[in-house]
């Protein structure tokens, strides 16, 4: 991040709310920190932005983004290390998903200096708010919507970007019963599903509700053609463990490039342990388990970082995997995730931007 772009005019609280945050018992995506970043696009031209109290926006009924979802986000993390720095997770590569992301719904790029020099000058100005505790993070949400006060259906012409923030702890509480999807489709190729736009989210919301009225606490997407290939899992990618390897569908048009995922690979190849990122056939995971094979389940996402599944469903037959404590695996790689992140093991793939308070 350049040390040399001019600082973003600030609109300080006039009293912080910070007294209210129980540290202990944090609930993700309810709390609020002080302040938000604020930038427009108008006339071509990413414009005015500001670091403002955190607030209600004021919009006209026919902003475009409301009816024809042009609205793209992130989520990113930021950890506290042992000397009080906050430790920013891989902020580049939320950049450069936001952008691709916004290419897709055809919005404009938003630049690096308001993306990064504006979320750093909000962390500074924030800092109290990023949790010191463990297993909690500052959860950070950028978003990109569009403006255009017109109804007609056109890319619009002008953008809001807005970057809030909320401590938060973890996504789920317990380990996840899941259930292959056998009907619905999250994408199919050549949609956007490898886009992070709000419309995704917003589809699967339903078939999400079905399975949970059916005792799960999400569902396996699986391929749009066949049913066949597992895709996703809610909003995280899957990681299985068969036979001692790490086995993950490999990213495309229809899957989210996770940013988790992907250090979890890398993590794992450090550690030594193999990876194949390939098709997962929902038959292989049966036959796996009936094996015995099958060791392992797990969602990888930024709010889920990596989420236990104790239970696979398919073909009305409940998959109960091993106990969570035993997977050597995932709860190794966890660990050195977490210490990665937190600054208490070298930094080797130049993942942590650190600001120094
Ligand atoms: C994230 O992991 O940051 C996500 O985007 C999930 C979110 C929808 C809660």
């Amino acid at each position: 991040m350049s040390p040399d772009i001019r600082t973003i005019p600030a609109q300080h609280v006039a009293a912080s709310r910070i007294s209210e945050l129980d540290y202990n018992n944090i609930e993700f995506g309810k709390i609020f920190s002080d302040h938000m970043l604020v930038a427009d696009y108008k006339e071509g031209a990413w414009q005015n932005p500001q670091i403002l109290p955190y607030g209600n926006m004021s919009l006209s009924p026919a902003t475009s983004a409301l009816h024809y979802g042009q609205s793209v986000f992130e989520g990113m993390k930021a950890y506290r290390d042992a000397n009080g720095d906050i430790l920013l997770f891989r902020p580049l590569d939320n950049f450069h998903r936001l952008n691709m992301s916004a290419e897709r719904m055809c919005m404009p790029a938003i630049t690096a200096d308001i993306f990064l020099q504006g979320l750093e000058q909000l962390l500074r100005l924030d800092a109290a708010w990023v949790p010191p505790t463990s297993g909690c993070a500052l959860y950070i949400r950028p978003f990109m919507f569009a403006t255009d006060e017109f109804i007609g259906v056109r890319p619009s012409s002008s953008y809001r970007f807005t970057v809030f923030t909320c401590p938060v702890g973890a996504y789920y509480g317990q380990p996840l019963k899941v259930a292959i999807e056998p009907h619905y489709v999250r994408s199919a190729e050549g949609g956007a599903g490898f886009a992070k736009a709000a419309g995704n989210y917003g589809a699967a919301l339903l078939p999400a509700r079905q399975m949970q009225e059916r005792g799960y606490h999400q569902l396996i997407w699986t391929d749009a053609r066949e049913h066949k290939y597992v895709e996703e899992s809610g909003t995280m990618n899957l990681v299985f463990v068969i036979d001692g390897k790490l086995i993950t569908p490999p990213v495309s048009t229809t899957i989210l490039a996770g940013i988790t995922r992907d250090s979890v690979l890398q993590v794992a190849r450090d550690l030594g342990y193999e990876v194949e990122e390939r098709k997962v056939a929902v038959e292989e995971l049966a036959e796996a388990y009936k094996a015995g094979k099958l060791q392992e389940a797990f969602g990888t996402g930024t709010a889920a970082t990596i989420a236990q599944i104790a239970t696979i469903h398919f073909n009305g037959e409940d998959m109960d995997l091993p106990a969570i404590e035993g997977r050597e695996i995932s709860n190794r790689v966890a660990t050195e995730l977490d210490k990665i992140k937190t600054g208490q093991v070298p930094d080797r793939h130049n993942w942590v931007h650190r600001i120094s308070l």
